[in-house]
């Protein structure tokens, strides 16, 4: 078994923490801005399970865009593959996060991919239900069940403050709405995804929606396929062509573990067959990953032989 005491662990974090001061907190979501980039943290959850943390475990972490793959894996269960695969593509990028350009440039409205936000926009527009209300309640249910956890909920003033400053997303969705991809109402749009993206939790219960996306969907402690196999498949290869966005490629290599990250600092980490992993490290690098988080998945990747290729 990897990392079997939390000491092992409490090591590594210390040996990467240093790399925080590198990096730099997300404030373009001022509520974001509050976090503190010496904070790291990671929970590992095993199929048998086992639970090891270590660091600021305690602390809470908004998804931001790793609520992008919970997303996807939900519009598959509810729309198919067919219906989905018609309104966003499966290519990597290469572009920023919230970059516009591709979507005009290559003269396809639809967006390349549902990890960078034009795409999860799309998906997200995907989310059944009569009100945002409905929708952030399938969602939030969604991710209870698949943290095991009835304490997750989105956090109000996150999501207040991505919603007052969320303009390059309303952009997007003015672009695709104006070419039919999508048809509600932009605001209301804006105000799910920012709901969606503020979604809370530790890094244990993140680590434990890893575990689900590593056993193929199903939820060890409970025995129960909450996701088809196919569709964490399909969610699990995103995440390794894209969830670490245009850092994906390096990342692979130095790393090899399927993973979505969010500007919160969030990596969520799927070990297919083995484990969980759920980190939280504010301070990001220049492309908006954690850059404590990414070494201290290096330094585990290494010790332990984690890559899957
Ligand atoms: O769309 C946004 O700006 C955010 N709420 C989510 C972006 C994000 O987490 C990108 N991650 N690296």
């Amino acid at each position: 078994m990897l990392c079997e005491s939390n000491e092992e662990l409490i090591a590594l974090v210390e040996e990467a923490r240093p790399f925080t001061k590198l990096g730099k907190v997300a404030d373009y979501i001022p509520a974001l801005g509050k976090a503190n980039a010496n904070d790291l943290s990671i929970a590992i959850h095993y199929p048998n399970g086992d639970c090891v943390a270590a660091g600021d475990v305690d602390r809470k972490i908004t998804l931001q865009s790793i609520s992008k793959v919970i997303s996807l894996a939900l519009v598959l269960m509810d729309r198919g593959c067919d219906y989905v695969f018609e309104r966003v593509g499966m290519e990597p990028t290469g572009d920023p996060f919230n970059s516009i350009a591709k979507l005009e440039s290559r003269g396809v409205t639809k967006p390349l991919n549902p990890m960078i936000n034009a795409g999860a926009l799309v998906v997200t527009h995907m989310i059944p239900g009569n009100s945002i209300e409905e929708r952030v309640q399938r969602l939030v249910a969604f991710i209870q069940e698949l943290a095991d956890s009835e304490k997750v909920a989105f956090n109000e003033e996150v999501a207040h403050s991505e919603f007052e400053t969320a303009h390059l997303n309303r952009a997007l969705c003015y672009f695709l709405k104006q070419h039919g991809v999508i048809n509600e109402d932009v605001d209301q749009l804006i105000d799910l995804y920012s709901k969606q993206c503020a979604i809370e939790m530790d890094c244990r219960d993140l680590a434990d929606i890893g575990l689900v996306f590593a056993m193929d969907g199903v939820h060890p402690r409970t025995g129960k396929q909450i996701i088809p196999f196919d569709v964490a498949r399909i969610c699990k290869t995103f995440m390794v062509t894209c969830g670490m966005y245009n850092a994906s490629g390096e990342f692979a290599i130095k790393i090899g573990i399927p993973a979505k990250s969010g500007v919160s600092g969030g990596i969520m980490g799927s070990v297919p067959g083995k484990v969980g992993i759920g980190i939280f490290g504010p301070a990001l690098d220049e492309k908006g990953n954690s850059i404590g988080g990414i070494k201290l998945l290096e330094l585990l990747a290494k010790k332990y032989s984690l890559s899957m290729f």
